[in-house]
């Protein structure tokens, strides 16, 4: 099969891990026959230095001719410091997210067994978590009208959402329930905000069309709490754009590290597939990041994208095959973790490679 794969890797550790998530997209089309062809595009601060813009049109004409995009991550210091800067990384993420219409953003909590004891929390309580998050990507908080007085002392984000956006991924979420535990949480703060108010009436509304489906809904604060106190109670979740963003770092330390967690933002068009965590400046230049999140977005991506589940499936079976084997990076390591088993970003793109390779 061919494909066209557009890369944008952006900032910080998103170029380191995203060339190793190219080698495993190169691996799995010479092995199945496949014809994957590449271009680049830049994003981000890379992409402020070398144009002025953070998304410039370029990048969105390449993406819009792709079949599918593997992206990194977007971010710089030189920002994050800089609260009065107009111009910003992130812009250049918010703006291909709208631009290619990617309102569902599917990020998938499974926790690998070898990495029970990676977590800050107690194994019985972990083992066996497989949660599925529905997160909406292009409405909210982030995209409402957003300002400030012209005396500058107060500013303001409008939080809003309007009923397709919710139909449209409550649709995605209550299909995906189906095909897993017929479990759905559906989490906002409806006790509080009008646009929750409106987003559980839409999916209560929605409800009697999937009968077979358990919904429940929960209050952000309390969901935060129940994902760290009982992980395996959740299936499937649904929630908006802002509370997706903090409850998926958070459920992040169900897998292990944020380095495990992959994702893909889909929509009408085509999808963009990239780790959760960000450009990890604090790791940057080191060659340590964790490669396995971005690995892991090839394989939904193969999936999704291109129907290519047997390939998919190889790609998480050799990321399996690695952590059994004793091999781990960093942040994945615990106090037992052998000091030779710990691995670099390199080093451990190279064990999934041998993994793929070896297998017939
Ligand atoms: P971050 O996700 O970059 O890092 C949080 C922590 O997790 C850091 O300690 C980091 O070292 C660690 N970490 C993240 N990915 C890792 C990996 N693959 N392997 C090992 N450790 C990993 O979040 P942050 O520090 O809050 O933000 C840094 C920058 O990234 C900011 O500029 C922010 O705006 C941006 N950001 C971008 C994205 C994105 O592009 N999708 C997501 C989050 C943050
Ligand atoms: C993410 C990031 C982004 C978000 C930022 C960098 C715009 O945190 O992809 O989770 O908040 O969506
Ligand atoms: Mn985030």
């Amino acid at each position: 099969m061919k494909k066209h794969i557009v890369v944008i890797a952006g900032d910080g550790i998103g170029q380191e891990v995203t060339a190793v998530g190219k080698q495993v997209l190169e691996a799995i089309a010479q092995k199945y026959g496949h014809e994957f062809t590449y271009d680049t595009a830049l994003i981000g601060h890379a992409a402020i230095e070398a144009t002025g813009s953070p998304l410039p049109d370029e990048t969105i004409t390449k993406s819009k001719a792709s079949d599918a995009i593997l992206f990194g991550a977007v971010g710089h210091p030189k920002y994050d410091n800089d609260p009065s800067a107009k111009v910003r990384p992130e812009q250049g993420l918010l703006g291909i997210r709208k631009a290619l219409g990617l309102y569902a953003n599917l990020r998938p909590i499974k926790l690998f067994d070898e990495l029970l004891s990676a977590s800050s929390i107690r194994p019985e309580i972990l083992k066996g978590s497989d949660i599925l998050f529905f997160r909406e990507l292009t409405g909210d908080v982030y995209f409402g009208e957003k300002g400030r007085s012209e005396d500058r002392n107060t500013a303001y984000d409008q939080m809003i959402y309007s009923r397709y956006e919710v139909e449209r991924i409550a649709k995605k979420a209550f299909e995906a329930a189906m095909t897993r535990r017929r479990r759905l949480c559906s989490v906002d703060k409806a006790n509080v905000l009008e646009s929750s108010r409106l987003w559980r009436e839409v999916v209560q509304a929605m409800a009697p069309q999937y009968p077979d489906v358990v919904v429940e809904h929960q209050f952000i604060d309390s969901a935060a709490m129940l994902l760290i106190k009982d992980p395996r109670r959740f299936d499937v979740v649904l929630t908006g754009n802002l509370f997706g963003d903090i409850l998926t770092d958070e459920a992040s330390q169900i897998a292990g590290s944020m380095g495990m967690l992959a994702s893909a933002s889909i929509g009408d068009t085509t999808g963009l597939y990239e780790p959760i965590h960000g450009s990890a400046h604090d790791i940057t230049g080191q060659g340590v990041a964790n490669p396995l999140a971005s690995i892991l977005s090839v394989a939904l991506m193969l999936d999704i994208s291109f129907g290519m589940k047997a390939e998919a499936e190889e790609v998480v079976a050799a990321v399996d095959s690695a952590l059994k084997a004793g091999y781990r990076t960093r942040d994945i390591a615990d106090a037992d973790t052998p000091g030779g088993m710990i691995l670099g970003t390199e080093a451990m793109g190279s064990q999934i490679l041998d993994q793929l390779n070896s297998v017939a």
